[in-house]
């Protein structure tokens, strides 16, 4: 296996001694990332007020041709960007008001980002939820997608990937063609999915909201969440900035406050471009190394086989008695290995000790492979796993 460690030299030798295996959390920067935030620096000096022109006419829409790319969107300007995907899903909620509380299905495997908006929502009677539980991992498609069946709600919200156990959400396409702008519409959290494995969004993009961003997969850090919001769902959003009017806005007849009809119709307020420059100059080094989804995904897959391999023939100690979530029988796994044991937490703190770093949700312990990884660090963190206490 190439090494593609040179890729990441200023990360790597910020902290050389260190064992980082949380890439599916906050994935250490490229290289690329650092010359795309030194340029968004430089724009800024150069351009100062006119900044702005620039980031609208090439930094926004570069970023929405690499996303569209990836996802396999038809058209690239129903992509709007924030700084985390909380300030969009605000934005989705806002556009569905109506009288009475807006009815929600949802998961029990929710980001907490979701899951605290949601459960405060609901204090205050503005959303009603019902919740599919993730287990048993096997039905959970089928489950959610029978509770659409039953009565489906005005908004659907589902991770595509869950970012405590890896499951998979199999039924985007079907949940799509149930969704329509005056009934129910489907949002999918796709921040565990996108760039860790091949998504194609073709046949729903029509009728689905995607969110993702780009401080895992994407390897772009911070500020740069995206939404692809799909034509004449939510044409108003109420929760609006006045980046929403940087764009190819109709005049309302009645005087209304006026919306483009693409993705700029989610845009909200100022806010720092500098991770669309990074996520921009990361794709375009991906590009130019070669490496899609397909083979970054693979490479890591790889690793993960032979870390498990370890695990199981007992190289890593004590994590042989943990239990390995394998929650999708078939099809694209999740970038990180999921262990279940009740040592979790206690581990993820004993080999924070020693540089290495990984992370708990629970009693999960989440290990997660990255570009910079090659097997000789695999049998570094085997090494340091082994010495873990019983
Ligand atoms: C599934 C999922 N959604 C969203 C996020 C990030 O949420 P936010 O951008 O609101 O901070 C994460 C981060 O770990 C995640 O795992």
């Amino acid at each position: 296996m190439k090494s593609c460690k040179h890729l990441f030299s200023r990360a790597l030798a910020a902290a050389p001694g260190r064992l980082h295996f949380a890439a599916h959390s906050h994935h250490l920067w490229p290289d690329a990332s650092f010359d795309a935030h030194m340029q968004a620096w430089n724009d800024a000096a150069r351009l100062a007020d006119r900044k702005w022109e620039h980031v609208f006419a090439h930094v926004i829409p570069a970023a929405q041709r690499h996303i569209a790319a990836e996802l396999h969107l038809p058209d690239a300007s129903s992509v709007a960007f924030g700084p985390n995907t909380h300030e969009l899903v605000q934005r989705i909620f806002s556009s569905k008001q109506k009288d009475g509380p807006i009815e929600v299905l949802t998961s029990d495997g929710e980001f907490h980002s979701f899951r605290r908006q949601l459960a405060r929502w609901e204090e205050d009677g503005m959303v009603r939820r019902r919740t599919v539980p993730c287990a048993p991992f096997e039905s959970f498609t089928a489950r959610y997608l029978a509770a659409v069946a039953e009565k489906a709600p005005d908004i659907a919200f589902v991770s595509h990937v869950m970012f405590q156990t890896g499951l998979r959400f199999d039924g985007i396409d079907a949940l799509s063609e149930r969704a329509r702008p005056d009934g129910m519409w489907a949002v999918i959290d796709g921040y565990h999915a996108f760039m860790a494995m091949p998504v194609d969004l073709g046949r729903a993009a029509q009728n689905t909201f995607y969110l993702a961003g780009g401080y895992k997969y994407a390897m772009a850090g911070e500020g740069a969440a995206f939404l692809h919001a799909p034509a004449g769902f939510g044409p108003r959003p109420v929760d609006t900035g006045w980046y929403a009017e940087f764009a190819d806005i109709e005049a309302s007849p009645k005087n209304e406050v006026a919306y483009s009809r693409d993705g700029m119709r989610f845009m909200g307020a100022t806010f720092d471009p500098s991770g669309l420059y990074r996520f921009n100059a990361v794709r375009d080094m991906l590009a130019a190394e070669g490496l899609d989804t397909n083979a970054v995904a693979a490479r890591c897959g790889a690793l993960r086989d032979k870390l498990e391999a370890a695990i199981a023939s007992g190289k890593a100690g004590a994590l042989k008695d943990a239990e390995i979530l394998r929650p999708n029988a078939t099809g694209p796994r999740a970038r990180y290995l999921a262990l279940r044991d009740k040592r979790a937490l206690a581990w993820m703190s004993e080999l924070l000790k020693n540089d290495v770093i990984v992370d708990a949700r629970g009693d999960v312990l989440r290990i997660g492979i990255g570009l910079y990884h090659d097997e000789a660090d695999i049998e570094a963190l085997c090494g340091k796993l082994a010495a873990l206490p019983g």
